[in-house]
């Protein structure tokens, strides 16, 4: 079977909506943190739909048994924000995801190559082979950092299969890459944008996510 990375881009009126407030280069850097918190709990709600694993029981409501679900809390959920960008979806993704784990990842781009490269990995030795791992990286331009962060999980024994990313804006270059690299990916970001600029930024994208985010 040949495997195809999926890639959605939910319908959502509140994803638009905090998508148009985050590329408006007028917006403030405390309103660009809410519409990337908002774009990070709507993008999770969508991402972890079909995905979560449950367990099915029966519970006693005051009048009668019933059949219930409740989320399988054996299976562990890890949630990876790549730094520093992808801090700014993790409080929406968190509020949906409470008892995940949280384990960073900071990637930099080198400026002169653009060549992406570890620079601090807080991943234990092995993974539970049966964790499911939300990664949130707000800007998917070429593909690299993603490819170096399936490297580090797929080293510790994760299933690409169990991944799913939460990005905002992703370009055509990162999609092409990763279903080279990683083609059972799934992909959950609220645009795609057609072209990076000689400095590797998504054009028309949103500018720098670390950048606004943090104010600096
Ligand atoms: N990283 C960003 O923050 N913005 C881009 O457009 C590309 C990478």
């Amino acid at each position: 079977m040949t495997l195809q990375l999926r890639v959605y881009v939910p319908p959502h009126p509140l994803i638009k909506h905090w998508l148009g407030v985050a590329r408006d280069a007028g917006t403030p850097s405390a309103l660009f943190r809410t519409a990337m918190t908002e774009l990070g709990r709507w993008l999770t709600y969508e991402a972890v739909r079909d995905w979560l694993p449950t367990i099915e029981t029966t519970v006693q409501t005051p009048l009668a048994p019933c059949p219930a679900t409740f989320i399988n809390t054996e299976i562990p959920v890890v949630v990876v924000p790549i730094l520093r960008a992808g801090l700014s979806l993790l409080d929406g993704a968190q509020s949906l995801l409470p008892l995940s784990s949280i384990y960073h990842l900071g990637i930099v781009r080198d400026e002169a190559t653009l060549q992406p490269r570890c620079y601090l990995n807080k991943f234990p030795q092995r993974f539970n082979p049966q964790t499911r791992i939300l990664i949130t990286d707000p800007m998917l331009a070429t593909g690299g950092t993603m490819t170096i962060a399936m490297d580090e999980l797929t080293a510790r024994g994760i299933d690409p299969g169990n991944v799913r990313v939460v990005s905002v804006v992703a370009a055509h270059a990162a999609l092409q890459k990763l279903s080279v690299t990683y083609p059972s990916l799934t992909i959950f970001t609220a645009a795609i944008d057609e072209t990076l600029n000689e400095q590797g930024y998504i054009v028309p994208g949103l500018g720098d996510a670390g950048d606004r985010t943090f104010g600096t």
